[in-house]
């Protein structure tokens, strides 16, 4: 079920807290994972995009600008959606981007309506095989499925394990390169493609080569100036600091099977 209500900061998860915070890259290998992503794409103009759990809808407008696809980024918290409306007017993108609320795991689009479905950092905070089909349904026969993921690059400590996913973002499951192909595969994509790399989102370096020195200093900030938020960041930084040697993230691309005479 779509959110309607807007959620107080102190009740945000980790993803949420920094989006309302003014962060518009919101998923594990950051801007270097998008381009990894889009190299995969291959987008041609007048194209359908989807990208479920848009977030500040950051990857929906630079799709639209880039490659001139129109774009649905579509998201289930209307924080979010809120983010994302206000990222697409100031760029100018309101007749190429639309905004809506969706639930990836009951998506209310048609069979084989998108050219292209994109997931980034999505599926693994829902049941991940029911999400991963919805995807696969609506990308047409000869399209592209691309989704970003977490897994272990190697196995976690007990103590890191819990701290990530028992603390921080409870109901999150991920765990190999391996499983996430063998779900993906299951769903009924082909020719799979990968990419991996270290999660830097919340490492110091990543954060500013996502966000730029003068957004970086913002959102710090914000969290700074606003006491709830400042105790919410002291309590999630160490347990991520625990995580992130064990994190990576995955871009995983696959290819809806087409019938015969399709063009991807
Ligand atoms: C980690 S953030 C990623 C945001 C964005 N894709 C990005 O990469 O910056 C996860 C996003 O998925 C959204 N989300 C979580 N569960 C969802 C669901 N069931 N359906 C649609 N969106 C969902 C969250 O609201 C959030 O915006």
């Amino acid at each position: 079920m779509v959110e309607t209500r807007r959620v107080p900061i102190g009740e945000a998860d980790p993803y949420l807290l920094f989006g309302l915070l003014g962060k518009q890259v919101i998923h594990p290998g950051g801007r270097k994972a998008t381009e990894e992503l889009l190299g995969f794409a291959r987008m041609a103009p007048g194209q359908q995009v989807l990208d479920i759990g848009c977030g500040a809808a950051t990857t929906a407008i630079e799709m639209a600008s880039r490659f001139g696809v129109t774009v649905t980024a579509a998201d289930i918290s209307a924080d979010m959606r809120d983010r994302a409306i206000a990222n697409v007017d100031s760029a100018g993108l309101a007749g190429r981007v639309s905004v809506e609320p969706a639930d990836i795991c009951a998506l209310q689009y048609e069979d084989g309506r998108f050219d292209r479905v994109v997931a980034e950092a999505v599926t693994m905070f829902v049941d991940r095989d029911r999400a991963i089909r919805e995807l696969v349904r609506v990308c047409r026969p000869g399209g592209l499925v691309l989704a970003t993921e977490f897994h272990w690059r190697r196995p976690p400590t007990t103590q890191a394990r819990q701290s990530f996913l028992g603390e921080l973002c409870p109901g999150m499951l991920f765990e190999t390169v391996e499983d996430w192909l063998a779900r993906y595969g299951s769903a009924g994509l082909v020719d799979l493609q990968v990419r991996t790399g270290p999660f830097e989102m919340m490492t110091a370096r990543g954060f500013i080569s996502d966000e730029g020195i003068g957004n970086s200093v913002r959102v710090m900030a914000r969290a700074m100036l606003n006491g709830t938020a400042r105790r919410r960041m002291r309590w999630i930084m160490p347990r991520v600091s625990r995580a992130v040697p064990y994190l990576g993230y995955v871009v995983i691309c696959g290819r809806r099977p087409a019938g015969e005479g399709d063009a991807s």
